[in-house]
């Protein structure tokens, strides 16, 4: 609760709006925000920078606020104090699709544009989603397990919220992709809640109970690195096998050392950079035109994947 009152203070000093022009006069200035699932992370450290890089293009404010671990609820606060304080766009991605219908659909009375970014809430009133196609990713990350893991063994799935549609859709890509391999079979499947202690905590008890695990699948950017630090302690390296999702620097760092073989590489910064042009142009009632590259395809704006791998990883991310 008092968590919560310190943030919603600092949100009304923030959406105050209100810029110096410097010739003494006050200039009126749209204020958008975006609200992860959880702030800190690397991974929305970047959603952030590609958020305030287009904020400087555009001239405008914008902010990035949301719960300190995944919280339907707090994210839910975070979107009412910004309603009342007449925010000029609120992109949101959320923990959960259906938790947030409701304030979606309160925005959007109110005529403030909603997007959704990095996970989607599609039966909610939000304008577009900007980020991975996820139950692609999945497919191709199951692809490529077994062209690196083979087709036969035990597996332990790490995802971070159960409720959180992204990670599913790149569960039950995997899933599909896998599915002609009997002798593959998924032995345990842990919540890290997007906590990479957790995560880490988690990989040890699973290898605890299965010795022989063939490999551990991550669908969120702290379940690789944390089941890395497990297979680390125990000496594993390579014996069992660790695919995942992004590229934060503690993921690229177990590439390189032979520890994870393969991760879907996600666009956070694009995701941040493209979701503030489209509040913006939606704000300003104008067609949405987006960055070069990027296109829009039933209310969809896919940013893209690529798979790293330890033979690919210099080209894409340089030492
Ligand atoms: C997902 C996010 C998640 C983040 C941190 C990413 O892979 O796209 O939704 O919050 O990992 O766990």
């Amino acid at each position: 609760m008092k968590r919560l009152l310190i943030y919603l203070l600092g949100l009304l000093v923030i959406f105050s709006g209100l810029m110096n022009t410097g010739c003494g006069e006050k200039k009126e200035v749209p204020t958008f925000i975006l609200v992860p699932k959880s702030v800190g992370h690397p991974y929305w450290v970047e959603v952030e920078r590609g958020m305030n890089a287009m904020a400087k293009e555009l001239g405008v404010k914008a902010i990035f606020n949301g719960p300190p671990t995944g919280s339907s609820a707090l994210q839910i606060s975070i979107i009412e104090g910004a309603i009342s304080s007449k925010v000029a766009g609120i992109g949101i991605s959320p923990n959960e699709p259906e938790a947030v219908e409701a304030i979606i659909k309160s925005a959007t009375e109110k005529e403030i544009p909603v997007i959704t970014f990095d996970s989607d809430s599609p039966n909610s009133l939000r304008s577009y989603y900007i980020g991975t196609d996820n139950y692609q990713a999945g497919k191709t990350l199951g692809e490529r397990f077994i062209e690196i893991a083979g087709t036969k063994g035990k597996i332990a799935i790490l995802t971070g919220g159960l409720g959180a549609m992204n990670l599913n859709e790149r569960i039950k890509g995997f899933k599909d992709a896998i599915a002609e391999y009997p002798a593959l079979m998924t032995v345990s499947m842990q919540a890290n809640n997007d906590d990479e202690a957790l995560a880490l905590s988690q990989a040890e008890a699973i290898l605890q109970s299965h010795p022989d695990l063939l490999a551990f699948v991550g669908v969120n950017a702290p379940a690789a690195p944390g089941a890395a630090r497990a297979v680390k302690a125990l000496d594993k390296k390579g014996e069992v096998k660790i695919l995942g999702f992004d590229t934060v620097p503690i993921t690229l760092d177990f590439i390189r050392q032979g520890y994870i073989q393969g991760t879907v590489a996600q666009r956070p910064y694009m995701m941040g950079y493209v979701s503030l042009k489209v509040l913006y142009d939606i704000h300003n009632s104008k067609e949405i035109q987006l960055p070069e590259g990027f296109e829009a395809a039933d209310k969809i704006i896919d940013t893209g994947i690529l798979f790293i791998t330890p033979e690919n990883i210099d080209e894409h991310f340089p030492k």
